[in-house]
């Protein structure tokens, strides 16, 4: 079966429109009416009229657009597709660990499930995080869930002290600084980008820290002809296809892997895609008081992205 023709027709037949994220195989990407970070996919998102959206991502997304359009069918290729981080930040200990520091606010990167936006006062992405932590009075306290090797780098940049809730990506915290200057030392002259998820000694190597969309803007921008990616490997199809005149080299998480995948991620296939579309299943379902609640540091988070003009 031609899966692309395939899901070109049902796209129109059904007025759908296919989200994905940077992380997703290929084929995806190219077929997608939007490649983006989670920001990026937050905004497309709070826009669409489409009568379907169809999120080739992870399950925390996809929660994220049905909460922005709760009248729309909103479809993963398969809902197994989760996010370590999410899962790393349970409602009810993370309700217990608020409970503990009176008087801080919370703000929540959107890898967590719409029972923790419950109880978020606004959400963030590794686009905005420091922007949304700087919009608060230096004073303010915070606690910043659930990864806290991001939230340890805003600390670092912005002289804050929030306090960070345990958690990590499983695929980008095993990167290690070994594996990273091996590498710098056969390719000198390359230029180290690093997703704000890895680790604090991985950071501290890098020429550049940001989301996705930044570390992609930064390849096409930057003189550099080659560089050492520390993040998961879907989003070099980008970066090759934007400078294909430039040389992009993966982290590699080991010595015997040269790929740097999530696990989750690369559930999504072709085929799966073609069969969600085809079925109008698996659908995201959420229940319509968390629907409402979780929405609110959503909408917050795009308003001052909004006002600071950084979508
Ligand atoms: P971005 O916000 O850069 O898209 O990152 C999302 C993510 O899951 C990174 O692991
Ligand atoms: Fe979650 Fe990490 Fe996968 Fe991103 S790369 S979806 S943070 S497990």
């Amino acid at each position: 079966m031609d899966f692309i023709e395939e899901i070109e027709k049902l796209k129109k037949e059904k007025n759908a429109i296919i989200l994905a994220h940077y992380y997703q195989v290929p084929e995806i990407q190219d077929i997608a009416d939007y490649v983006g970070d989670s920001l990026g996919l937050a905004q497309k998102a709070s826009e669409t009229r489409a009568g379907m959206i169809v999120f080739a991502g992870v399950h925390f997304m996809a929660e994220t657009a049905k909460m922005l359009n709760p009248d729309t069918p909103v479809i993963l290729p398969d809902l197994e597709a989760g996010c370590s981080l999410a899962d790393s930040c349970p409602l009810d200990e993370f309700k217990a660990f608020v409970e503990k520091h009176p008087g801080h606010i919370v703000i929540s990167y959107i890898n967590t499930t719409a029972a923790i936006k419950t109880v978020t006062d606004v959400v963030c992405t590794s686009g905005n995080a420091v922007h949304i932590v700087e919009s608060f009075p230096k004073d303010q306290k915070i606690i910043f869930a659930p990864d806290k090797n991001l939230g340890g780098y805003i600390n670092r940049i912005t002289g804050r002290d929030m306090v960070l809730w345990d958690g990590t990506c499983e695929v980008h915290d095993i990167l290690t600084t070994e594996a990273i200057i091996s590498m710098k030392e056969e390719n000198p002259e390359a230029c180290l980008i690093a997703h704000p998820e890895c680790n604090a000694a991985v950071l501290e190597l890098a020429d550049y820290v940001g989301s996705t969309t930044g570390m992609l803007k930064y390849t096409q921008q930057s003189q550099n002809e080659k560089f050492i990616v520390a993040t998961e490997s879907g989003i070099l199809h980008q970066m090759q296809l934007r400078s294909p005149e430039k040389e992009f080299l993966v982290v590699p998480s080991d010595e015997t892997c040269s790929c740097n995948d999530c696990p989750y991620m690369k559930l999504n296939t072709m085929e799966k895609l073609y069969l969600a579309m085809k079925n109008e299943k698996p659908l995201i379902e959420l229940d319509v008081e968390v629907m409402q609640l979780a929405r609110k540091p959503i909408e917050r988070m795009l308003d001052i992205s909004k006002k600071l003009k950084l979508i």
